[in-house]
């Protein structure tokens, strides 16, 4: 009987996204490290960020900070395809391992920084041109923070903010609140090949 292989990575609009079967990742989980808050893979709505940006590119890419990064795809493509400066930022430690895995699967690096949604105040936001995030708005205990979140970046000036999501109800609630708020669209997106995701992004031009 023959096994079936697992898929070790795949291409996705120029990065290579590892799977949990790549020996790089697989090291990582080896030494001991287990995400706890659902950073424990890459999740698809990464794929309609990275497939957004590329289609419509904005226009300021110099400094980008990706919130819940998790893995932190989404930064990792922005660094290779835009050459941005590229702030990781996660509450769970533990995701850093395998971002950095990641990062080096893809030839560059990002800078971490471990703090929550509730700690990146209007200063240190007020240093970047774009914030991106997908899928960081699953729990009811987040539409609050994430809104915040999104009030202090509009405040700061970050000029581009695109979240991305599968289309959970708690992300429409914090994407609603923007919309009223900050004139923010909630656009319905998908793409196709070579993987699957639908979902919708929240964009705000705060130009
Ligand atoms: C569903 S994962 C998405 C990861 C990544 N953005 C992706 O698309 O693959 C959500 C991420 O948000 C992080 N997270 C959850 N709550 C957070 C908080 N309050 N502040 C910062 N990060 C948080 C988790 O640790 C996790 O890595």
């Amino acid at each position: 009987m023959s096994r079936k292989k697992a898929v070790k990575s795949r291409r996705f609009r120029g990065v290579t996204m590892p799977t949990s079967a790549h020996p790089e990742i697989r090291k990582v989980k080896r030494a001991g490290h287990e995400p706890t808050i659902h950073g424990n893979k890459l999740w698809k709505s990464s794929c309609l960020l990275i497939d957004y940006m590329k289609k419509y590119p904005p226009e300021h890419t110099r400094r980008v900070i990706d919130v819940g990064c998790g893995w932190g795809i989404s930064g990792i493509w922005c660094a290779k395809k835009f050459g941005s400066k590229v702030t990781s930022v996660d509450a769970d430690p533990k995701v850093f391992p395998y971002l950095e895995a990641t990062a080096e699967i893809n030839g560059v690096r990002t800078q971490h920084q471990v703090s929550r949604f509730e700690k990146l105040g209007k200063r240190q936001l007020s240093q970047f041109d774009m914030l991106i995030a997908a899928d960081i708005c699953f729990w009811d205990e987040l539409v609050d923070p994430v809104t915040k979140l999104v009030n202090r970046a509009v405040n700061a000036g970050v000029k581009h903010i695109l979240i991305a999501d599968p289309g959970r109800p708690t992300f429409t609630e914090m994407a609603e609140r923007c919309v009223e708020k900050h004139y923010a669209e909630i656009i319905d997106y998908d793409v196709d090949k070579p993987i699957r995701a639908d979902g919708y992004i929240m964009v705000l031009e705060n130009a």
